[in-house]
């Protein structure tokens, strides 16, 4: 009896230690994140930032002959003032570069002390005459050794420059799914940890046909797994664990769109289905998550989720789509918490329907926290349990 009381109490006051981390700890930290470009047809004003905790604009532009950095009227200080309005504790960050610089113009800046001391410096101005709450570096298409160690080194001077002159600057940066896009080049991983608040997979782009192999194959552009290869958006955050960046500091991106494909036979409709190529009939061969609906209720498409490659697809005639849908959505952002990842991203806001993806998302992770299952803090917080 006395062993049971004792027991009684102990769990009490663990109990107590326990709601109290709960309560401390997870607020902060989770990221539910989401990209915004000035063309995407979404005024920012529309924006339902209460679905967020970060913001990102998207993008300041490199001056490749000066490494001085500039935005577009709409990512000036009225983007933060303006996503700000409807949930004031929103962090907003403005993101440089995009997949569609060469990586050269980054890594012709970075391999200078000069030219990175201007490019930080541009940087932090930036951030802190519009508002901002942090930077986010899009240098995409590296592939070379010399582009890793110069990023690493940029990462390096960056934080230290930050920490020096706004020490409230968020940190982050864009990286391809996997930490090793090739056999020779391998991210700093060093630099990253040290440096980044966190860093933005982006697993999705893995198949689209104009960078697809022939015989073409209809293929989700995004799964999460995939039985047939470790292209795959868990095969890519496992290799960024193994390669040293803890889970905590890892974001998973998800698409807010998808690639079209032209089936070669209406019958054979799956995923690795025969294709002549891509389909430009719908979105110009890559529709927004809108398009992809419209096209459903339009030409009454059949529409699949596939839990072993976790992705949706649709179909009508011979236009096949591989995108993300609310199943594909719930169970990726089930898969970022229940691995632990901070969080999880979407590229990008304007091309979500009536903030469907958005809201399904928000609601999967829940609350905030980013360990949100009393089990799993019980256990992360008593390995020798009671
Ligand atoms: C997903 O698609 C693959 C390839 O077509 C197929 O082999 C597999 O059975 C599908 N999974 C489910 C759960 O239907």
């Amino acid at each position: 009896m006395a062993f049971i009381n004792n027991h009684s109490s102990l769990k009490i006051i663990v109990s107590f230690i326990v709601l109290l981390s709960l309560l401390h700890f997870p607020f902060s930290s989770a990221v539910k994140g989401g990209y915004w470009f000035p063309d995407s047809g979404l005024p920012a004003s529309n924006i339902d930032s209460t679905l967020f905790t970060h913001l990102f604009c998207a993008f300041a532009n490199l001056n490749t002959q000066t490494n001085q950095l500039s935005v577009p009227p709409e990512c000036s200080s009225s983007f933060p003032r303006t996503v700000r309005q409807r949930n004031p504790n929103v962090k907003v960050l403005l993101s440089i570069g995009g997949g569609s610089l060469p990586s050269s113009n980054f890594n012709n800046m970075a391999r200078q002390a000069s030219s990175r001391k201007t490019f930080i410096d541009s940087s932090i101005n930036l951030a802190l005459s519009n508002g901002y709450d942090g930077l986010d570096l899009d240098w995409e298409h590296q592939s070379t050794v010399e582009e890793m160690n110069n990023l690493g080194t940029l990462l390096n001077e960056w934080r230290a420059t930050v920490r020096a002159k706004a020490p409230n600057l968020i940190l982050t940066a864009a990286l391809h799914y996997s930490p090793r896009p090739n056999p020779v080049a391998t991210f700093p991983t060093q630099a990253i940890n040290n440096n980044l608040d966190f860093l933005n997979v982006m697993a999705y782009d893995f198949y689209a046909p104009a960078w697809s192999p022939r015989p073409y194959l209809t293929r989700p552009h995004a799964s999460l797994r995939d039985p047939t290869s470790t292209v795959s958006g868990s095969s890519g955050i496992s290799a960024w664990m193994q390669a040293g960046v803890p889970a905590n500091k890892l974001v998973l991106g998800v698409p807010f769109y998808g690639y079209a494909w032209q089936l070669s036979n209406p019958n054979q409709n799956g995923i690795l289905a025969p294709s002549n190529g891509g389909d430009t009939s719908v979105g110009q061969g890559t529709p927004s998550y809108r398009q992809i609906r419209d096209f459903i209720s339009q030409r009454g498409a059949t529409v699949v989720y596939n839990s072993t490659y976790v992705t949706n697809y649709c179909y009508s005639g011979t236009t096949w789509i591989g995108y993300d849908d609310t199943q594909a959505i719930s169970t990726k952002v089930t898969y970022a918490r229940n691995t632990g990842l901070l969080g999880y991203f979407a590229w990008s806001l304007g091309q979500d329907q009536n903030w469907a993806l958005s809201r399904q998302a928000s609601q999967t992770w829940g609350s905030g926290a980013r360990v949100t299952d009393p089990e799993l803090e019980w256990n992360v917080l008593h390995p020798f349990s009671i």
